[in-house]
């Protein structure tokens, strides 16, 4: 971390520095720096604390003291939606929102002088690192990606100079205000790392929380969901789409990419009874089971979608061209098939409540009737399961903390 400079420091000195500052970044490819050019680079970090609903850090500035009135960064993910910054002055007529909707950046702005939502530029879910830049200038709000401007808004900025309460918080991968309170909703929690970032002028900057991120952004990560070991996660059932009604049918895929260890990979059953039908993970076996009788196993093979297809009559695990099916009595069958008209019917996924699972597992998606489940969007998930990227490989980089 840099210091503050000398009090003493021209007026001079110091405009001549907060000019230089936002130019180090442009007309350089993302990951081309020189390292002398950034002795002291800030950790990574992380955007997601928790279950991802609340700001990793937020820092209030003097808005008297802002000279500099740009903020840049890079950013890596490969979350399509989520909140990459908040700033406002006060939460009710006067915030400003940078996210990815669809995988591109979209800005929200409620403030006097205009309200609006755009979204432009580029997808930057491709989990590279991507160069952002949000300037202020005049009445203008700019937006510039990988060094491109894609983005300007005119007359939407006044600066006002006698506010009663002169600070602007800035906060991090969340809203400082319900998401039901943006013009429109999307899902804050975002998977995704920051590196690189200057907010605004560090001079103004009066304080900051302590940032709570939790993920560590150093591990090498590709596309998918990451169960870390006794993790899991809930669906309703009726939050889901529904099974074919005319000859009753439902389907799961799991595209397995990473497994290790022992434990439960998914379920079907209610909060009571949270195994009607279940999937395991063990001896290199992926283990289907219905209640206490016997199951049926495939061997492990990943890269090729598992999947899990129920009828009336039985249930078929398939992978590629193999597959087995368990058949089912109608007495069986009744109960799995009444958890859809229920409210505590449930799809779990990953560990088994109370059982001490080794089970580690990256999947490059999960499929409910052919489609894709969102995991921002299940009913309850372990904090540490990466919603939207997976390690490359399982071992030390299984570590979810620093
Ligand atoms: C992170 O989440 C925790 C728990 O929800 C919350 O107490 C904390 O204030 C959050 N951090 C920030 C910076 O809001
Ligand atoms: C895991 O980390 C430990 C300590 O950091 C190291 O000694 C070990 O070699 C690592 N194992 C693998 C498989 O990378």
């Amino acid at each position: 971390m840099e210091t503050r400079g000398p009090l003493a420091m021209s007026q001079c000195l110091l405009l001549l520095l907060l000019l230089l500052l936002p130019y180090t970044y442009q007309g350089l490819a993302p990951g081309h720096f020189l390292p002398t050019q950034r002795p002291q680079d800030p950790p990574e970090l992380h955007l997601i604390n928790g279950t991802g609903q609340e700001p990793v850090t937020i820092m209030i500035f003097d808005i008297n003291k802002i000279i500099k009135t740009s903020s840049s960064f890079e950013l890596r993910t490969w979350d399509p939606e989520g909140v990459i910054f908040y700033g406002d002055t006060n939460p009710i007529d006067d915030w400003f929102v940078l996210a990815l909707r669809d995988g591109r950046p979209e800005i929200q702005l409620h403030n006097p002088w205009a309200q609006l939502t755009v979204g432009a530029g580029p997808r930057l879910d491709d989990g590279t690192w991507h160069q952002v830049e949000v300037k202020i200038h005049g009445d203008s709000v700019l937006l510039r990606v990988d060094g491109e401007e894609v983005l300007c808004l005119r007359q939407v900025y006044k600066t006002v100079t006698n506010k009663p309460k002169p600070i602007m918080r800035i906060a991090l991968g969340g809203l400082l205000f319900p998401s039901s309170n943006l013009r429109l909703p999307l899902v804050p929690a975002l998977d995704g790392c920051l590196r690189q970032d200057a907010w605004l002028d560090r001079w103004a900057q009066t304080s900051a929380s302590t940032q709570t991120g939790l993920r560590s952004c150093a591990v090498e990560s590709q596309s998918g969901i990451f169960f870390p070991p006794g993790t899991h996660a809930q669906f309703s059932l009726q939050d889901l789409p529904q099974p074919q009604a005319e000859s009753w049918a439902f389907s799961l895929d799991l595209g397995l990419q990473l497994a290790a260890g022992t434990g439960q990979l998914l379920a079907l059953g209610t909060p009571e009874n949270p195994s009607w039908l279940s999937l395991h993970l063990q001896d290199q076996k992926v283990v289907l089971s219905s209640g206490p009788g016997p199951g049926l196993d495939l061997p492990l093979v990943l890269g090729l979608p598992l999947q899990l297809k129920l009828d009336m009559s039985r249930v078929v695990l398939s992978q590629g061209p193999q597959n087995q099916f368990l058949a089912m009595s109608p007495k069986d069958s009744g109960p799995l098939l009444s958890l859809w008209a229920q409210p505590q019917g449930r799809l779990f996924l990953g560990a088994a409540p109370g059982e001490a699972s080794s089970a580690s597992f990256c999947v490059d998606g999960l499929w409910a009737q052919g489609q894709k489940l969102d995991m921002d969007r299940a009913l309850s998930r372990s904090q540490d399961i990466w919603t939207h990227s997976c390690p490359r490989t399982l071992g030390n980089s299984t570590d979810t903390s620093h």
